[in-house]
This record gives structure tokens, sequence and C-alpha cells, in this order.
């Protein structure tokens, strides 16, 4: 699978693309050949990663800057993105927020709704506007189109972090949608599948291993394989699931955490 370009010819659409996990991925897709649709709120983000994408590979790639909670700048974003390319072979809704520290029963109502609306109604905006285009692939076979949602191990296990309530719901949420859409697009021969990622380093926790390690000190979270995660082990997850060897793997969130949430409470 490592050097074979099986994504020519297909297009990679990655939401929260200016930063983090997007960024990895956006890197790791092109790699295999995918031109790119980058996404985010964050412009400069995405410019950067096109600039980093285009240093070593040649493929085609739109910046689609649009706030995903929003279904009219999604619909927007598929006008612009179906003036360029001809496909969308492969969706990975990884823009998310954590909405900063609060348990769920005390949070604003605020930070509740934009949490959701970025981390739940975000992914559904993204699916419900690009899997009919999806369904009608039929070049691409057996599989017409992949979405890969990004959950958390929040959504399975609140344990390590009790201050990210409504992340937590949100994420649980996130695979819920996974199993869901698995169901409801089975038959068009489009794959649901998530990743939720345990501690990594992106700017999401401030990219600082030592705070995280305190953090999990203070609350006596172990990680079985030692170490605080990488970005390019999602991106390479991502890569797998985007690959036709996953082609028969639907409905599945997939944990990457070192073991981590071997030893905390599952939701
Ligand atoms: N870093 C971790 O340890 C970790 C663990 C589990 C899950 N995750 C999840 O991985 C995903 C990526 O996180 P990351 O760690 O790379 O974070 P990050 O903050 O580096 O990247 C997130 C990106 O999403 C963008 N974004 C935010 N709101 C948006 C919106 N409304 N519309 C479009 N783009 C928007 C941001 O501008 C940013 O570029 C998130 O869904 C996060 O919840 C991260």
């Amino acid at each position: 699978m490592n050097n074979e370009k099986f994504l020519e010819g297909k297009v990679a659409l990655i939401t929260g693309s200016g930063s983090g996990f997007g960024r990895k991925m956006a890197l790791s897709f092109a790699e295999k050949g995918a031109d790119l649709v980058l996404n985010d709120v964050n412009l400069e983000g995405i410019k950067e990663t096109k600039n980093l994408v285009l240093k070593d590979n040649e493929v085609e790639i739109l910046l689609a800057k649009a706030d995903v909670s929003k279904l009219a700048e999604v619909e927007e974003m598929a006008d612009k993105v179906f003036e360029v390319f001809d496909n969308v072979f492969l969706i990975v809704n990884n823009a998310g927020i954590d909405g900063g520290l609060s348990t769920s029963l005390k949070a604003k109502e605020e930070m509740y709704d934009k949490v959701m609306g970025v981390n739940v109604k975000g992914p559904w905006n993204i699916t419900k506007t690009f899997f009919r285009k999806m369904k009608r692939q039929k070049q691409f076979k057996p599989v017409r189109g992949k979405i890969i949602n990004i959950a958390s191990t929040a959504g399975t296990s609140s344990g390590h972090n009790p201050m990210l309530g409504v992340y937590s719901i949100s994420k649980a949420a996130v695979i819920a949608q996974t199993r869901v859409w698995a169901l409801e697009l089975g038959s068009s021969d489009i794959t649901v599948n998530s990743i939720a990622p345990g501690v990594f380093l992106t700017p999401i926790y401030n990219s600082d291993p030592k705070l995280i390690r305190q953090f999990l000190d203070s609350r006596n979270v172990k990680i079985p394989i030692d170490k605080i995660g990488e970005a390019q082990w999602v991106a390479d997850l991502a890569v797998f699931l985007a690959s036709s060897t996953a082609d028969y793997i639907t409905g599945q969130n997939i944990v990457i955490d070192g073991g981590m949430t071997l030893s905390i409470n599952k939701l």
C-alpha cells in the first residue's frame, strides 16, 4: 500500500485542514495522489497547508473557507467544489473544537450550541450536502465513496477529562452518526467509519507534552504504550481506511490511544 498512488483521480475533502490532524491527513492523502479540498474557518491555516503539500506533490488543491456548522456555507462550498472537480471520493469530517473546560451541566448554553454545532452538526451538514454526489460515482468500484469522522476517546470514556463534558457528549454523537450513516449509505457503496484518537500533540491541546503528562498523571490515567500520540499516526490510519484494504470495513469506531481507555471507565 505504501508507495502506490491509489488515490490518483480521487478528491479528498478534509474539514479543519488548516492545522493538526487535518493538515497531516492532507499531506498523506496527497502523497497517495489525491486532489484536495482544504476546508477551514481559518484561511491562513489552509493556505499554509496548501504550500506544504505543493512542496512535494503535484496535485490540484481547492481552498474552501467555510464554517462547517452553517449549512448555507457548506452548500456554497459544494457549488465551488463541483465547479472545479468531478468527484468527491473521500470526506474527512475532522473540524472540531473543545469549547473550553467545564462539566457538561455547568456549561453555558452558548458553549453547548457551539460545540454541538461544529462537532456534530458540522459533519451532518457536510455529509448531507455531499452524499448524493458520492452515490452517483459509478466510476469508483466497488466503493463509490468513503467518509471518515474524527471522533475522540472522550466519546467512549469521559474519565480522562470530566471537564470536557459537552465535548464528550458531542464525540459520542459523532460515533453514533458514524453507525447511522453506515447503515443509511451501505447500499450506495459508501463506507463510513470513525477514528477516535486518545491524547495527541496538536494545537487543540497546546502541543505541550509536559502539560499533557502532568494532566494525565494528576488524573492517574496511564497509557500502556507509554507515549503521547503523534498526529501522523492518525493520518496513517486514515490512509488505511481510504485504501481498498478497508473496503469491507464500515460502521466502525477505531480507537487509537496507545491503550489509554483500557484503564478508565467507558461511557
Ligand atoms: N489532538 C487530540 O489529542 C485529539 C484527540 C481526539 C480527537 N481530536 C479531534 O481531532 C480533530 C482535529 O483536531 P486537532 O487536534 O487537529 O485540532 P486543531 O485545533 O489543530 O484543528 C482543528 C481545525 O478545525 C478548524 N475549525 C474549527 N471550527 C471550524 C468550523 N466551524 N469550520 C471549519 N473548520 C473549523 C480550526 O480552525 C482548526 O484548523 C477534532 O475533531 C478534535 O476534536 C483531537
